[in-house]
C-alpha cells in the first residue's frame, strides 16, 4: 500500500514517514524527553494576555514547543472582552480566523448554553459531553483548523472539564503500537465526513487523512472524530484496528491524557490538540453561566513548527 505524501523537497526527510525510522527515533526521544506528566505543569500566569511581557511570552511558547499547548492564567476572570483571544493569538501569528455559521460576527465564537442554537443539533452549544475530537476536522483541506484557543470568561457551576492530549503523542503510541496504523492513518480516504444534511449547511462530503504533514512547516496535522453518527471509517481491517486503538489510548488513564477544568481568566492556546469535556451544570438563579470564547485559526502557532526545532 502507499501513502498519499509526496516525497519530494524537504518532507522526504520528515519524521513522521515511517521511511525514516532513524529522524522518528530521534524525534520521538526528544518529543519525550521532559513531557510534563500533569496538566498544571502547562499552566502560566501572565498578568494581561492581551499584551504579554516578552518572559511570559517565551514561558508559553516554549510549553507549546513541547505539548503543543499552554494554558495561560489571568486574574481577570470577569473581564469578557473577545480582545484577550484575538490578541493572545495575533502575538503567535494566529491571524487567519476560520469563521463558521453559527460564529459571532468576528468569527471569536462565544460558547455557552444557547437554546436556538442547540436546537438545531450543534452539541457546542449545549450543556452536553463532547466525544474526543479535533476543531473542524470536517473542513476541507484548503481550510484546516492548525491552532484554536478558549478563553474561559466564567465556568460552570458544575463540570465542563476538558480532556487534551498532544496529536504528537498519540501519533508515538500508534505508531509503538502498529506502524501500520500509521500509515491507515495516514491515507487520503481514512475518513470521510458525509454531506451534512442535518445542519441546511449544504457542506459536501469531505474524505482526508487522520495525520497529515504540514507542506509548509513539517508539522504534524491531525483531523478526528469519535462521533459515530455522520463519520465513515475506510472500510477495511487495519484502518478498523487503527480507529480502536485511538479510541483505547483516548480512554486511558495515561499522565499524558491531560484533564483541565479551565477557571475564570483561564485559558488554552493549541495547535489543535485532541480534546473533549464533560458535560455541565448552570445555576442560572444565581447567575452562573458557563462562558468561554473559542477562536479558530488555519495558522499553527509561530515557533511550533517541526521544521524550526
Ligand atoms: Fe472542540
Amino acid at each position: 500500500m502507499k501513502h498519499n505524501i509526496s516525497l519530494a523537497g524537504p518532507l522526504a526527510l520528515s519524521p513522521f514517514l515511517l521511511e525514516n525510522p532513524g529522524r522518528y527515533a530521534r524525534w520521538r526521544e526528544s518529543k519525550l524527553s521532559g513531557y510534563p506528566k500533569r496538566a498544571e505543569m502547562l499552566v502560566v500566569e501572565v498578568a494581561d494576555a492581551r499584551s504579554l511581557s516578552a518572559a511570559e511570552h517565551g514561558k508559553l511558547l516554549t510549553i507549546c514547543r513541547k505539548t503543543n499547548m499552554v494554558i495561560y492564567a489571568t486574574s481577570r476572570g470577569d473581564l469578557a472582552d473577545k480582545e484577550i483571544p484575538r490578541q493572545l493569538g495575533e502575538q503567535f501569528g494566529l491571524v487567519h480566523l476560520d469563521s463558521n455559521l453559527l460564529a459571532d460576527e468576528d468569527a471569536i465564537t462565544s460558547l455557552q448554553v444557547v437554546a436556538e442554537k442547540s436546537g438545531r443539533g450543534y452539541i457546542p452549544y449545549t450543556n452536553r459531553r463532547l466525544l474526543w475530537h479535533t476543531d473542524g476536522y470536517y473542513n476541507s483541506t484548503g481550510q484546516q483548523i492548525r491552532a484554536m484557543s478558549l478563553h474561559c470568561v466564567r465556568p460552570a457551576a458544575k463540570g465542563g472539564e476538558n480532556a487534551l492530549l498532544d496529536p504528537e503523542i498519540a501519533y508515538i503510541f500508534l505508531r509503538d503500537e502498529n506502524p501500520e496504523y500509521i500509515r491507515a492513518f495516514m491515507a487520503a480516504d481514512a475518513m470521510t465526513i458525509p454531506a451534512n444534511e442535518e445542519s441546511g449547511e449544504n457542506r459536501a462530503a469531505v474524505s482526508g487523512p487522520v495525520f497529515s504533514i504540514d507542506p509548509a512547516t513539517g508539522s504534524l496535522h491531525m483531523r478526528y472524530t469519535a462521533r459515530t453518527r455522520s463519520i465513515e471509517w475506510k472500510a477495511d481491517d487495519v484502518t478498523r484496528a487503527a480507529v480502536q486503538a485511538l479510541e483505547r489510548i483516548l480512554a486511558s488513564q495515561l499522565p499524558l491524557v491531560f484533564r483541565h477544568r479551565l477557571t475564570a481568566g483561564q485559558g488554552l492556546l493549541c495547535n489543535n490538540v485532541l480534546h473533549n469535556r464533560t458535560e455541565f451544570a448552570d445555576d442560572v438563579d444565581n447567575g452562573i453561566t458557563r462562558l468561554l470564547y473559542r477562536a479558530r485559526y488555519y495558522d499553527r502557532i509561530r515557533g511550533t513548527e517541526t521544521n524550526a526545532t
